[in-house]
């Protein structure tokens, strides 16, 4: 299921924003800020760090089992279409329209092509499996690299939201308790294995959406205009990412996230989401 929470300004402005651009990062470069490269980045503290709220030998598993298979099934799937990608971010907005990479026949003048009995083949699209295989594991590559980048160990970092982003959360959602109440419930209300975010929408405004699977709010072509954007917080709501902890309590695990947000990271990504970095 699907929740959304437009923001008072989202309200005023939705009707001027149906055209989502250019989302999260830009692709040329693999190791921007926000971009997420073709690999995964080595956390920023040790398993351990994240105690009591969250079980070294949970985040391991999650790290080394979890997302390593979904980096190793993009790779695959890259390989098999003779792909190379820095920014994994660039794959999201239009997958769908995404290219096969030039064959050597394709370069070689058509002379050379009639005479050696061959026919020139236009770029074709990438094949349907290989598009689900981008959004699934692609996905799964890029969320969980955000979830990551978005923790850090209980009192290491500020508790809560700071300077500009809890400005832009106060003007949005009223205050920052209201925020909280409004992504628990979201978080507390989808159903599926997904995801819960608080989003940068391209008209400025800041949403709170979940997704389904491994979907994420860059996917533009899957995902409706008014919640696409620029994720500037991303929770894991798949069981995986809580159940040896916490069981069936998604509550208890929303909770204990909290303790460990890493809300220096927020910051940083408004300020890069927003073109001010
Ligand atoms: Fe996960």
């Amino acid at each position: 299921m699907q929740y959304l929470r437009i923001s008072r300004r989202g309200f005023l402005s939705s009707a001027a924003a149906a055209l989502v651009g250019p989302l999260w990062a830009d692709s040329e470069v693999s190791d921007a800020p926000l971009g997420v490269p073709m690999r995964q980045e080595p956390l920023n503290f040790p398993f351990e760090a994240l105690e009591p709220f969250m079980k070294a030998s949970m985040l391991r598993q999650h790290f080394e089992e979890h997302h390593a298979r979904y980096v190793s099934d993009l790779r695959n799937t890259l390989d098999a279409e003779g792909m190379t990608v820095g920014n994994v971010v660039s794959l999201m907005p239009g997958m769908d329209q995404v290219v096969q990479p030039q064959r050597s026949d394709s370069r070689m003048p058509l002379g050379q092509l009639v005479s050696q009995g061959r026919s020139f083949q236009p770029p074709q699209t990438l094949s349907q499996s290989s598009v689900q295989m981008i959004r699934s594991a692609g996905g799964g590559h890029i969320n969980h690299t955000a979830f990551w980048r978005f923790l850090c160990p209980a009192g290491a970092g500020p508790t809560g939201p700071q300077s500009a982003v809890a400005r832009a959360i106060q003007e949005d959602f009223g205050s920052v308790k209201s925020f909280r109440h409004v992504f628990k419930e979201a978080a507390m209300q989808h159903t599926e294995p997904g995801w819960a975010w608080l989003v940068h929408r391209q008209d400025g405004c800041l949403v709170v959406t979940t997704t389904s699977n491994e979907d994420n709010p860059m996917m533009k072509s899957h995902i409706p205009w008014h919640e696409s954007g620029r994720p500037i917080l991303a929770l894991d709501l798949w069981e995986h990412s809580y159940y040896e902890q916490y069981q069936d309590d998604r509550e208890q695990y929303i909770d204990a996230w909290w303790k460990v947000v890493n809300w220096d990271f927020v910051s940083r990504a408004y300020t890069i989401v927003r073109g001010k970095a």
